[in-house]
């Protein structure tokens, strides 16, 4: 690559290496979470964040702020929802037209000799102070335009936002060519496994969409913050959340081989019918049983176990071999028999199914859903889950609001 050139081996060996890896990231998420984390790293950034465009809109899709991360309410603003045209009016919207880099050495000191202003809305929101931006534009193959990325506030040695060096230029502009390459990919494979659960569960995409969507965020979410508490390593979190979130969205895929009419069926089942309907835990481990993967163990862990409950009265309990037909109902696991993914899914998904209108009952107002949880707790949930899912309510009621039902 030309433009690396200007740096030293070790250097581009370690980006080669990052390069690598990002390779292998399959879900959507990770790999913007971690191409931004990557590119943030080799310019000591405090913040950025990628927007990518959606219907000739730059849509902000992933936000990071190690200044708000480290303040009580700060993660919640991680979760942002806006939109902007792509237009010269904003920085993001000029780089997306222009489709080369921009380097802004203080966003409050923009001359008024370029189309292009700082919005400092978010700022004023967050109480941050947003100094130097180093954006470029997210180019896939024929130079089609995906989004742009953001780094923000370079960090000199006294921890002072200091400007860009042009060598993080080169870099970002590398990692940016990489990325918006796997990111084609990613959106492909995403695309592919929502059309999946939309036609195991025969209900309108766009519904089922917003739910998986849900569940996967609240389950990393969930997941992450237990690990904090349990000093688990970061290399560790970073790669149970890229697997986690794709399983935890396909815990129903087992649906699929669930008639319709039990699916939309208006009023409650008859207890024939939810044997028939508990199937599906069966069903959707059945899918993933010929693992090849660490993926597949993990899809087939949450699609069994779903529906286990802590103390034990939960299904299906213990199943020898998910290819037989022979299985009954039988007496639940318990506690930690039940794998932890499996838990943390299943309070996501009643948090979300009970929050949602159903063809079988409307949706629950909040305060009686989150009345339901702490009922639950050390009955249907794990206790310790339902503490965690208490302790980043904030995070949870902002993904919500991110993928509200369309
Ligand atoms: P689902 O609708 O996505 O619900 C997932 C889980 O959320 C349920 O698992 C249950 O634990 C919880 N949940 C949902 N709605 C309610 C509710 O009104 N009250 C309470 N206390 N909990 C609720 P569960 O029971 O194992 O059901 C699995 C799936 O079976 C459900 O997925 C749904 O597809 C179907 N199902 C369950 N009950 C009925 C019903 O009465 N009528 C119909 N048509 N389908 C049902
Ligand atoms: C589900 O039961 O998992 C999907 C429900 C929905 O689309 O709202
Ligand atoms: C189920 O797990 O059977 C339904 C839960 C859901 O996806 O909402
Ligand atoms: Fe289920
Ligand atoms: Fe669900």
């Amino acid at each position: 690559m030309a433009t690396v050139s200007a740096l030293n081996k070790s250097k581009v060996a370690a980006i080669l290496k990052i390069a690598e890896d990002l390779n292998r990231i399959k879900d959507i998420d990770s790999l913007l979470d971690r191409v931004l984390f990557e590119a943030r790293r080799f310019c000591r950034a405090d913040a950025g964040s990628i927007y990518l465009l959606e219907e000739r809109m730059l849509r902000i899709q992933y936000v990071q702020n190690d200044t708000l991360m480290r303040q009580e309410s700060g993660k919640k603003l991680l979760y942002q929802n806006h939109a902007i045209p792509v237009s010269e009016s904003s920085i993001a919207g000029y780089v997306a037209m222009t489709r080369k880099p921009l380097v802004i050495a203080d966003a409050y000191a923009i001359g008024r000799d370029v189309p292009y202003g700082f919005n400092r809305s978010f700022d004023g929101t967050a109480r941050y102070r947003t100094r130097s931006m180093l954006t470029v534009p997210l180019l896939a193959s024929r130079n089609r335009l995906i989004g742009v990325m953001q780094i923000i506030n370079a960090l000199g040695e006294d921890g002072e936002a200091v400007p860009f060096r042009s060598e993080d230029e080169l870099v970002v502009a590398y990692f940016a060519h990489h990325a918006a390459g796997c990111i084609e990919t990613a959106k492909m494979t995403r695309e592919i496994i929502l059309r999946m659960i939309g036609i195991a569960e025969m209900r309108d995409p766009e519904e089922t969409g917003a739910h998986v969507n849900r569940v996967g965020a609240y389950s990393i979410e969930i997941y992450s913050q237990w690990a904090a508490r349990h000093g688990v390593a970061d290399a560790e979190v970073k790669q149970v959340r890229d697997v986690l979130r794709i399983a935890a969205m396909l815990h129903d895929v087992g649906k699929v081989a669930i008639s319709d009419t039990l699916l939309k069926k208006r009023g409650p089942l008859s207890t024939g019918e939810y044997e028939s309907m508990q199937r599906h835990v069966i069903l959707g481990a059945r899918l993933f049983r010929r693992s090849t993967s660490e993926w597949d163990d993990m899809a087939a862990a949450i699609a069994l176990n779903h529906h286990e409950h802590w103390d034990g009265s939960g299904y299906p309990g213990a199943v020898d071999d998910v290819a037989s037909d022979e299985w009954r109902p039988g007496p639940g696991k318990r506690g930690e028999e039940i794998p932890l993914v499996a838990r943390i899914v299943a309070l996501a998904d009643v948090y979300d199914a009970l929050s949602s209108r159903r063809a079988y009952k409307e949706g629950w107002a909040e305060e009686r859903v989150l009345g339901y949880i702490r009922e639950q707790q050390g009955r249907h949930f794990d206790p310790e889950l339902v503490d965690v899912f208490f302790s980043i309510y904030d995070v949870i009621r902002a993904i919500k609001g991110k993928y509200g039902d369309a």
